[in-house]
């Protein structure tokens, strides 16, 4: 890949970012398709998100990723949000334009599509969403839109629940969503549901847990999906699939939210399914070096 005077340049922006495997997905995307664009990291600290979306603009950077911890802090130094981004109520891709950045989010569109590669479907049916923060605001609302039959949100905090079920409650203008705690998923009476596991429990480096531990809780899923990719199969998905629900772990989401932010970039550009394979294959392999 050659860099020259009129590369793009695009990058993540996070705290901590060493270990994003997202450099590696757009950089192969580039040298695939011959699209004269580079990719970079950037270690943005807690304070200094406002100095970092000013200095990228003026550095004429074409379109940022945001990651942990700056998703919604980013927000107030945007010139712009999507309809999405904002009703989700956080950001994860900066698209250029003359008067600064317009935020968009790509997460829920990236989780669609991965639930659909899948084979999994969300339209009639009913969903528990576990987990009630970032990741669980953009999933809440693909499900809603999607036309979930209903959505249960368990997390442990219930309070936060309860409060990301209203807001979207509001923002569809039905009582689709309730919000829960983890302990009261024996009150869901709903059979052949879609699960989706927003929270931290399971991800490496951490213990291998489930958020919900009862076997009798993966008898009502025939669809589980973890937004976690590190473990590939976490133990959520391990008790969902031995109870015969079919899974799907987040590597899915992180390439699909990619390709979105990547065609936001790009405009025009298409990553056909050959090149997103490919890329699918790169990702797959580091990861399970770093398992080894
Ligand atoms: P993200 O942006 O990745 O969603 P987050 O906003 O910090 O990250 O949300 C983390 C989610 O994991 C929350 O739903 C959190 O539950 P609380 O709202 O009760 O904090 C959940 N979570 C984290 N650690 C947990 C644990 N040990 N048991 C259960 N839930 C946990």
């Amino acid at each position: 890949m050659m860099i020259n005077g009129t590369s793009k340049v695009c990058g993540v922006m996070g705290c901590p970012v060493e270990h994003s495997i997202s450099p590696m997905m757009h950089n192969y995307y580039s040298e695939q398709i011959g699209n004269d664009m580079i990719y970079v990291p950037f270690l943005v600290q807690k304070n200094a998100v406002g100095e970092a979306v000013k200095g990228a603009f003026a550095l004429h950077v074409q379109g940022i990723n945001v990651t942990v911890p700056h998703k919604q802090a980013v927000m107030e130094y945007l010139c712009e949000l999507d309809e999405g981004a904002r009703a989700i109520g956080a950001v994860n891709t900066l698209v250029r334009t003359p008067k600064g950045y317009k935020g968009y989010n790509t997460d829920g569109e990236g989780l669609l599509r991965a639930i659909k590669e899948a084979g999994m479907d969300i339209s009639g049916r009913a969903c528990i969403l576990l987990g009630a923060g970032g990741a669980a605001k953009a999933a809440a609302y693909v499900l809603c839109r999607e036309q979930a039959s209903r959505v249960y949100i368990l997390n442990r905090s219930p309070e936060k629940a309860q409060a990301l079920a209203e807001e979207m409650n509001r923002l569809f203008g039905r009582s689709v969503c309730l919000g829960l705690s983890l302990s009261d998923w024996g009150s869901i009476r709903e059979d052949h549901c879609l699960a989706v596991q927003t929270t931290s429990v399971g991800m490496y480096p951490g213990p291998a847990q489930a958020p919900v531990e009862e076997p009798a809780f993966y008898q009502k899923l025939d669809m589980a999906f973890d937004a976690i990719y590190t473990p590939m199969e976490t133990r959520f998905l391990k008790l969902a699939k031995e109870a015969g629900a079919k899974t799907a772990n987040g590597l899915g989401m992180l390439i699909y939210q990619g390709v979105a932010a990547y065609e936001l970039w790009n405009p025009g550009v298409k990553l056909s399914d050959e090149v997103i394979a490919g890329a699918r294959e790169l990702m797959l392999r580091h990861l399970e070096g770093q398992a080894r």
